[in-house]
């Protein structure tokens, strides 16, 4: 099995994972689960002040990661050892912590409490049968303390909430090794062509900040560079006497190789279920097309041409303008911007071409001072 048919397995693997678990109501933003247990902790325990942490077995530490009534920053550290404070206790014994003579706790070791603290419930977050965390509670909000039937209620609902965040911790790192299959297929591309190395990385940092400036949301912006970064995918295909030839293609070579759209678009298709591929399909199909029509393989015009396939576009010619190759030298990134302006409306969509152009102003022109990307 050739490395890239292992990917490209391992990618079809991942994403059936993946569907699998958004099926179980995951959802990608770890950060907003841990902010939604805690605020339902917090209404259902009446408590003033609420902290939820974060087990993170790898590093043996325990992190706390959401807040409500207070900010993680406001406390004494936001991060423990197991065994320590608290916290540290009920995440190694998995029993839950009611303390109202909080007078003697402070002077303790198990502190790291906020001294003003009369009445603190500390509870364990067990998902099948596995410690992933606590949730801490300061304080009842009419002053009270708490007692065993808030201890009982918060026990009960940090049970029914670590199932959902270990759910949503599994899709975060499968998400993320599914992102990291993505960028190793797209490497191997690369591999295969060093003239045109990192082409793939580059054009999905372009389109990435193209698409954050016109506010697309954050899904859209990480689809669009997925779609970036696997927009030539279809190169696999291309025979290597082609792809890398150093001198100008003739007529029917440049036939052959304009086949890859066609088949990165097959490729695509074939990862199961293609909804999570689908603008990566599209794009992969479309970002030859051209403005005017007289672009490849379905001579679409204008907007028939889907919104990431005119981004991808834009970012992927300016790419290939000024990277050095073989048999051109490559044009400064004031040219290749210049070029751009001059075929805007005709082969580019004008208002992505304006962007783009800002993008570069704003930058002075040079690349090296372009703004990382985070979409990963
Ligand atoms: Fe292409």
């Amino acid at each position: 099995m050739t490395t890239i048919t292992k990917l490209e397995s391992k990618v079809k693997e991942l994403s059936k994972l993946l569907e699998a678990l958004k099926e179980l109501n995951a959802a990608i933003d770890l950060q907003d689960i841990f902010q939604g247990i805690l605020d339902q902790m917090v209404m259902i325990a009446e408590a003033k002040e609420a902290t939820l942490w974060v087990l993170e077995k790898e590093k043996n530490q325990i992190v706390a990661k959401a807040s409500s009534g207070t900010s993680t920053e406001s406390l004494p550290t936001s991060t423990l050892s197991i065994g320590e404070g608290i916290v540290g206790k009920v995440v190694k014994t998995g029993e839950a912590e009611l303390i109202t003579d909080t007078e003697n706790v402070i002077n303790s070791s198990v502190a790291y409490l906020s001294p003003r603290s009369t009445s603190i419930l500390t509870v364990p977050l067990l998902a099948k049968g596995q410690i992933i965390g606590a949730i801490q509670l300061n304080d009842k909000k009419d002053g009270g303390h708490f007692d065993t039937r808030d201890r009982e209620l918060a026990v009960i609902l940090a049970e029914q909430s670590a199932l959902s965040l270990h759910n949503s911790q599994m899709y975060d790192e499968l998400y993320k090794m599914f992102v990291s299959m993505i960028r190793m297929l797209a490497e191997a591309l690369d591999a295969r062509d060093p003239l045109t190395k990192g082409h793939s990385e580059r054009v999905a940092r372009y389109a990435w900040l193209i698409g954050k400036r016109m506010k697309l949301d954050a899904q859209d912006c990480f689809e669009l560079y997925q779609a970036a970064i696997l927009h030539d995918i279809g190169k696999i295909g291309i025979e290597d006497r082609i792809l890398r030839k150093t001198t100008g293609l003739t007529e029917s070579e440049y036939e052959l190789m304009k086949t890859h759209t066609e088949i990165g678009a097959r490729i695509l298709s074939a990862i199961q279920p293609n909804r999570f591929f689908q603008k990566s399909i599209d794009t992969a199909m479309l970002h030859h097309e051209r403005m005017d029509g007289s672009g490849y393989p379905k001579q679409l015009k204008g907007e028939e041409i889907p919104l990431f396939a005119r981004i991808v576009g834009v970012a992927d010619a300016f790419d290939a303008m000024t990277t050095v190759r073989t048999y051109s030298e490559g044009m400064s990134v004031r040219e290749a911007a210049a070029e751009l302006i001059r075929c805007k409306g005709s082969l580019f969509d004008a208002d992505i071409v304006d962007i783009f152009i800002e993008i570069l102003e704003n930058c002075s022109y040079d690349l090296q001072s372009f703004p990382k990307t985070d979409a990963v």
